[in-house]
C-alpha cells in the first residue's frame, strides 16, 4: 500500500491509440552550435541549468521533436553514421531548445556533436560540421534527482504561479499539470506557457501540490508527488517532489526493435 500512495496512479490507457512509438530509429543529420551562449539562451528556459543537465550534452532539436515544448527535456541517442570518423554507441542529449533549420533534426552542443567521434576524431569531425546520423528517442535517467518544479520568477503571489518542470525521468510526456492546496482536492489546470515552464492565475494560497498527467510508449498515467512546496514559496526555489518518473512500457514497441544500440 505504501508505494501505492508514495509513487504512481496508474489511471487508464488514455492514450492508447494516440501514441505513435518514438523509440524507432530514424536517419537525419546534425550540426553543432559554436558558440556555447546559442545554447543558454534555449527556448525550453532551462537557462544556464541546461548546461549541467547532462556534462553539457544539449540540443536544439527540429519543430517535429520539440513539439511546442512538449519534446523540452527529451532524451535521444544520436549517431553519426561514417564508421572511419564515428564510435558506434554515439552520444545521449537532452533537449532543450529548438532549431528550425530544415537540414537537420538536431544541433547540438559543440561537446555533444564531437563526443560523437571516435577517440582522436573530434576535430575531424567539427571539420564536417553537419554529418548523417541515426537517432532513437531513449528514457533520460536521473540518479541524484527526483521530479522537481522550479518556481520561476514570473510568479506573483497570491495567485499567478508559474513552474519550470525538471529531472523528468524515463521516455515520458507530460500532457498536463494541475495544482491544489495540499491536501485540498480543489484541483486547478495549469498552461504550458512556453517550453519547460507551465502557468496558473488562479493558484491556491496555502501550500502547493501538484499532478501531472504522463505518457510513456502507450501508456497514459497520473503522476502524484506527496510532496507538497511550502505555502511560502519564494521565485527562483527549485522543490523535489520526492519521486522518480522512469521509463514505461518497453515492450509496447517491440515492432522497432534497437537491440544494436546500447
Ligand atoms: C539553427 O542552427 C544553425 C546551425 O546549424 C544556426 O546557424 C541557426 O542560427 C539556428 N537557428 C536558430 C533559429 O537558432
Ligand atoms: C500563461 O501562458 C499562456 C501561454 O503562453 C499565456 O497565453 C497566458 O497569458 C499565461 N497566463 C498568464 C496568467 O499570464
Ligand atoms: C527522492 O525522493 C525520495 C522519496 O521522497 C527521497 O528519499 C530522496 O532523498 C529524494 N532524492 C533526492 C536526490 O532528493
Amino acid at each position: 500500500m505504501a508505494s501505492f500512495q508514495h509513487f504512481l496512479f496508474f489511471l487508464s490507457l488514455l492514450f492508447s491509440t494516440s501514441i505513435a512509438c518514438d523509440r524507432c530509429v530514424h536517419q537525419s543529420k546534425a550540426a553543432y552550435f559554436s558558440s556555447p551562449a546559442s545554447l543558454l539562451g534555449g527556448s525550453c528556459g532551462y537557462g544556464s541549468m541546461a548546461l549541467s543537465f547532462n556534462g553539457g550534452y544539449v540540443a536544439a532539436a527540429s519543430p517535429d521533436l520539440y513539439r511546442d515544448g512538449m519534446g523540452c527535456g527529451a532524451c535521444f541517442q544520436i549517431r553519426c553514421k561514417n564508421p572511419s570518423l564515428c564510435s558506434s554507441g554515439g552520444v545521449k542529449v537532452i533537449v532543450t531548445d529548438i532549431n528550425k533549420s530544415s537540414q537537420t533534426d538536431f544541433v547540438l552542443s559543440t561537446s555533444a556533436f564531437t563526443a560523437m567521434a571516435k577517440a582522436g576524431m573530434a576535430q575531424d569531425i567539427k571539420r564536417l560540421g553537419i554529418v548523417d546520423i541515426e537517432y532513437k528517442r531513449i528514457p533520460c535517467e536521473y540518479k541524484n534527482h527526483n521530479l522537481s518544479v522550479r518556481i520561476e520568477e514570473i510568479s506573483k503571489k497570491p495567485n499567478y504561479l508559474a513552474i519550470k518542470v525538471l529531472y523528468q525521468g524515463g521516455q515520458t510526456d507530460i500532457h498536463s499539470i494541475d495544482v491544489a492546496e495540499a491536501g485540498g482536492w480543489n484541483w486547478r489546470f495549469m498552461t504550458r506557457n512556453y517550453g519547460a515552464v507551465w502557468n496558473t492565475s488562479r493558484a491556491p494560497a496555502g501550500p502547493l501540490q501538484f499532478r501531472m498527467v504522463v505518457t510513456g510508449g502507450y501508456d497514459g498515467m497520473t503522476v502524484w508527488p506527496k510532496k507538497a512546496i511550502p505555502a511560502d514559496w519564494k521565485a527562483g526555489a527549485v522543490s523535489d517532489l520526492g519521486l522518480q518518473v522512469t521509463a514505461m512500457a518497453q515492450e509496447e514497441c517491440s515492432p522497432c526493435d534497437t537491440s544494436d544500440w546500447h
